[in-house]
């Protein structure tokens, strides 16, 4: 026994603490109340920190649309396996309805003693129907029906989480369509570095935004498959047609073990990858956009609407949402990493432990999908401030590489080419100038090879027109994949 006496603040709390505990027990006893629909080997009832903390009705509530969708499915392969009647079959579907329209009504409150969405919407079923309802989960196991609740859920969300997505892409490409004239500096090491168009860098995210719609729909590819008949872990003795429940559902395939079927999340744990490498993606477009928005860069305005202001500081107008989402991809890639945890080495097949897989996959979904849909309105109303761009793009060297380039045209090797012109940098910035504002008999100082042309390509609009290169920054060439895109942007099949 510990004999050392805490603070007063201290030794109040654990009382507080020992009375609570006592009252949960004697609500443990009176909340008995409800016989749990698996307590029949039971003798004494739950203590209510036990349920209370055994259960996942609070989150997994979300999951009764699918649940029902499942039940219905499985009644279907019930009647088809001998089990019920088609009378049986239609007062259980019949039931099921009730059950949702109760739900959706807000009739229906959820509470601890319900354990988990499952056991409530069976519970509720056999309330409105009699013993009848009891006969819904012959073949079956909570076990295979989350894991196929999961999966619907999961289906559904995916094609939302695109359909957004490729929303904020069309916004892109509209922007970069509707500003293809306008030049900024490009960036390596945040300096600038070369002359670029606006439409190029945005068309990056462009890029890579749907290589994350390809993850999401490849990892669909995981997700689509019906996991129900594998029953707790060994499968049903019952002549339960899996392809059947597949079909109805809407599956592309089945699973082909059910210890995989009831004891796998990796088709969970997958898109939280994919989720999290999205999330990296648009963070480095959130930073842009708080860059930018500065004054500092002055390259944008974001609109009042997507902005914050300041209680003390009345100038301020704070690029919240751009800082939320980089801030928020901290909580995808924690989601991530929580799960991965839960399933290390877990025992095959299912474990209690899998219960952790629901709120990091919902807050991961909830959470990429309210990014995804402010962003593009966000995009949509900001503001471009091309002179700000452009004077940027005039000022730090950008044509350097371009005055290396020509030495280069004019037969010195690169390396060579690059040292003078380093030369003629370091000179320009000891005396305040830039590459334009050089006469012809100081660039022939550095080299002969210098004629009256050396103005015209060091132009920042010639070195961005320059580069044509297939991929380059060139007008010509980003026209080109803006048409390309546009085309494929109407042809890209998104949703069920
Ligand atoms: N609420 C549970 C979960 O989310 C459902 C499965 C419970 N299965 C069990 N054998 N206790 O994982």
């Amino acid at each position: 026994m510990c004999k050392i006496e805490g603070p007063k603040g201290l030794r109040e709390s654990k009382e507080m603490v020992k009375k609570k505990r006592s009252l949960g027990k004697a609500t443990a006893k009176k909340s008995g109340s409800k016989t749990k629909l698996w307590a029949g080997r039971f003798k004494e009832v739950t203590n209510k920190l036990v349920e209370e903390l055994n259960a996942s009705i609070s989150f997994d509530s979300r999951l009764y649309a699918h649940d029902i969708r499942g039940s219905v499915a499985h009644a279907a392969v019930l009647k088809k396996a001998g089990v019920l009647t088609e009378a049986e079959r239609k007062r259980i579907v019949s039931g099921l309805g009730k059950v949702e329209s109760e739900i959706v009504s807000g009739k229906f409150a959820f509470t601890p003693d319900m354990e988990d969405i499952h056991m409530a919407v069976e519970a509720r079923l056999t309330e409105l129907i009699g013993p009848l309802g009891g006969k819904l989960h012959t073949g079956r196991s909570r076990n295979d029906q989350v894991a196929l609740d999961i999966r619907l859920y999961l289906k559904d969300e995916i094609y939302e989480t695109v359909g957004l997505l490729h929303e904020l892409n069309c916004t892109i490409v509209e922007i970069a369509d509707a500003n293809i004239d306008v030049v900024m500096p490009g960036y390596t090491h945040l300096q600038r570095a070369q002359p670029i168009l606006l439409a190029h860098h945005l068309l990056a995210y462009f890029e890579m935004f749907t290589r994350d719609i390809d993850r999401y729909l490849d990892c669909l590819d995981r997700v689509d498959i019906m996991p129900l008949g594998s029953g707790a872990l060994a499968g049903s003795p019952y002549n339960l047609d899996r392809k059947l429940a597949a079909k109805l559902l809407g599956f592309s395939a089945i699973t082909e073990n059910s210890l995989d079927g009831v004891g796998s999340r990796d088709f969970v744990l997958e898109f939280l990858s994919v989720a999290s490498i999205a999330m990296a993606n648009l963070s480095r477009l959130a930073e842009e956009l708080i860059l930018w928005s500065s004054q500092e860069f002055g390259f944008i305005e974001l609109s009042d609407a997507f902005t914050t202001g300041s209680s003390i500081m009345p100038q301020k107008k704070n690029p919240d949402i751009a800082e939320l989402a980089r801030g928020k991809t901290g909580r995808v890639y924690g989601n991530l990493i929580a799960l991965l945890t839960t399933m290390k080495a877990l025992p095959l097949a299912y474990n209690k432990d899998m219960q952790e897989d629901k709120e990091p996959l919902f807050d991961t979904v909830d959470t990429v999908k309210s990014i995804y849909a402010v962003f593009s309105p966000m995009l949509k109303s900001l503001s471009i401030k091309r002179e700000a761009m452009e004077s940027a793009a005039a000022r730090g060297f950008l044509n350097a590489t371009d005055a290396a380039d020509y030495l280069v045209e004019q037969g010195l090797p690169f390396r060579e080419a690059h040292a003078v012109t380093g030369r003629i940098v370091a000179w320009c910035i000891s005396r305040s100038k830039t590459l334009e504002e050089m006469e012809l008999g100081e660039w022939k100082k550095f080299s002969p090879l210098f004629k009256d042309d050396i103005k015209k390509a060091i132009s920042i609009k010639r070195s961005v027109d320059a580069r044509k290169v297939y991929g380059g920054t060139a007008r010509s060439t980003v026209k080109a994949r803006l048409k390309k895109i546009k085309a494929g942007l109407t042809d890209l099949k998104v949703g069920k």
